[in-house]
């Protein structure tokens, strides 16, 4: 076992997701599946992680105030356009974020969480808002939830901090991690959008219902649209289950496994394009 594994067992992870060199390109599911069906895998993962169960978040009311753009397999509601206030440069948005004070949740935050990896990043994940341990060390997806998403994006060959930008729908932690209040959401959403403008991603994954929903401004939950290639503003984005929800509901993290093939996949396809 490897230091990253026994670590990972003895805090009660599980095994780690390790994918063998050429698993994606040799599994079945790739193979058999012409590269335009962008449709969910149904493969069974062959490894699979089994940690504990943990406090994950809980539904969350959908808040639908970012404006997608049209996908042919979803029918979004009439779409607003998406309020944007002029793009700042990045350094500027990052100190706007830092001294935001918006919305209540300035008041009980420790400090913001801007985001984190490569701005270059070709890989956007959105999830939904910092917890206790992120709102402590100022770093998306840094507790169990994010030890989760680290063992999942490893196993699909990617790095979480050259690879992938991970940001989050709201920049401060809501109290107690309840969920987003549609006007937390409005308040903060300017600067995911700017994010999202900067970055420019090849894709975005957007994790949880909280985010798919803001993203796509729709009522639909995660299990109507995972597996299925939608858009936001033209760029390509797919949806799959929060880690923190995986934690606690391991069943689930057969289908994460199949939407991370499916992202990588249509990835893939994305950047031969
Ligand atoms: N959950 C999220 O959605 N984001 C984080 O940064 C941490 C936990």
């Amino acid at each position: 076992m490897n230091r990253a594994a026994l670590i990972q067992s003895v805090i009660g992870l599980g095994p780690s997701w390790e994918a063998r060199p050429g698993w994606f390109e040799q599994h079945p599911a790739a193979l058999s599946r012409p590269p335009e069906t962008l449709v969910e895998t149904d493969m069974v993962p062959e490894e699979c992680p089994a940690p504990p169960r943990e406090d994950a978040i809980t539904p969350a009311q959908p808040a639908v105030l970012l404006a997608p753009s049209p996908a042919a397999d979803i029918a979004p509601p009439a779409a607003p356009q998406a309020h944007t206030s002029p793009l700042l440069e990045w350094d500027a948005l990052e100190r706007a974020v830092r001294d935001c004070r918006d919305c209540r949740l300035c008041q009980t935050r420790t400090q913001t969480v801007f985001g984190r990896g490569n701005k270059q990043a070709r890989w956007l994940l959105i999830g939904e808002a910092p917890g206790e341990q992120e709102d402590r060390q100022g770093q998306p997806f840094v507790g169990r939830a994010g030890q989760l998403l680290d063992n999942m994006l490893s196993a699909t060959g990617l790095d979480r901090d050259r690879d992938v930008y991970i940001a989050n729908v709201l920049k401060c932690r809501p109290p107690g991690n309840r969920n987003p209040s549609g006007d937390e959401i409005a308040s903060c959403q300017n600067y995911l959008i700017q994010q999202i403008q900067h970055i420019q991603p090849t894709l975005i994954l957007a994790l949880g219902r909280f985010a798919a929903q803001t993203l796509l401004q729709t009522e639909k939950g995660i299990g109507q649209l995972r597996g299925k290639l939608h858009s936001y503003q033209d760029i390509p984005l797919i949806v799959s289950y929060h880690p923190a929800y995986l934690l606690r509901n391991q069943p689930d993290k057969q289908k994460a496994w199949q939407d991370l093939v499916f992202a990588k996949k249509t990835f893939s396809r994305l950047s031969a394009d």
